[in-house]
């Protein structure tokens, strides 16, 4: 038993989507969260920057305190995951496999879809982690800047014009491919969910916050670092940009919303 916090990180809002479900299976868990809010997208950066962020994030958590890391966002967890656990001395754990082996679990045709950032997509990560698993399935993989803005300003519905144009147009790129899973690559698509199952109808959607969740969930219980508590745990945010903007997005997609946050140096 350990009663340190965990510590998640992603470029911005969308590691909540990994939140949301960690306060639901543990809710005694104290959580802190940091989003780099001053460097978002990370989508469009290079492994390089990619590194140089990763390892700023993880040691900043490590340094308040936290006893393992959530990396809960895809693009670093496909290019980098690595440097995490070296610059932070910590346990951790990515968001792939978790998704990967959902989607193995989940198809029916053995066609399935990666939706992810563009550094993700070009990375192949998640295409060795399914292949790794089922070599057999066929893998249809696009990476887009679109829906991360969109999410970062709180605009998730398909009514909007802007989220419909995006979604479509993420759904068109598969079209012909057959899939009937698709991995939502990216910690942000999560909280465009309900406009992505319009514009992917009749396709499964894998959350890789959820299943990203529940594999930390898995790695605590096995290092034997789970807290005694059962309820009562708090969420500490730092942002290294705008606290409002944050705020008010945090809102819509955690419900119960933070009980701290703070802004720190990015
Ligand atoms: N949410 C992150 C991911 O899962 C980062 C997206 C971005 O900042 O471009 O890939």
């Amino acid at each position: 038993m350990d009663s340190r916090p965990i510590g998640v990180f992603d470029s911005g809002v969308g590691g909540l989507s990994a939140v949301r479900v960690l306060r639901a299976l543990l809710p005694g868990e104290d959580i802190l969260y940091f989003g780099d809010t001053a460097n978002v997208p990370y989508g469009g950066k290079s492994v390089e920057e990619l590194r140089a962020l990763a390892s700023a994030s993880s040691r900043l958590l490590a340094g308040k305190g936290a006893k393992a890391l959530l990396v809960a966002c895809g693009t670093v967890s496909s290019n980098c995951l690595e440097v995490v656990g070296r610059a932070s001395g910590l346990p951790c754990c990515g968001v792939l496999r978790g998704a990967a082996l959902r989607a193995c679990n989940t198809t029916r045709n053995g066609r399935v879809g990666v939706l992810s950032t563009e550094a993700t997509a070009r990375s192949g990560a998640f295409e060795r982690e399914i292949r790794a698993l089922r070599p057999e399935l066929a893998v249809f993989s696009f990476g887009t800047s679109r829906l991360v803005p969109l999410a970062e300003a709180g605009r998730t519905e398909y009514s909007d014009p802007l989220v419909r144009e995006a979604v479509e147009d993420a759904a068109a790129r598969f079209s012909g491919s057959g899939i009937d899973t698709l991995i939502l690559g990216c910690t942000h698509f999560p909280l465009l969910a309900p406009a992505l199952a319009r514009a992917f109808e009749g396709v499964r959607l894998i959350d890789s916050g959820e299943t990203g969740a529940g594999e930390f969930m898995g790695l605590l219980r096995a290092r034997g670092l789970l807290s005694a508590k059962k309820r009562g745990g708090r969420v500490t945010a730092f942002v290294s940009g705008g606290i409002e903007s944050f705020e008010r997005s945090a809102g819509l997609f955690l419900p119960g919303g933070l009980d701290d946050i703070r802004a720190v140096d990015a």
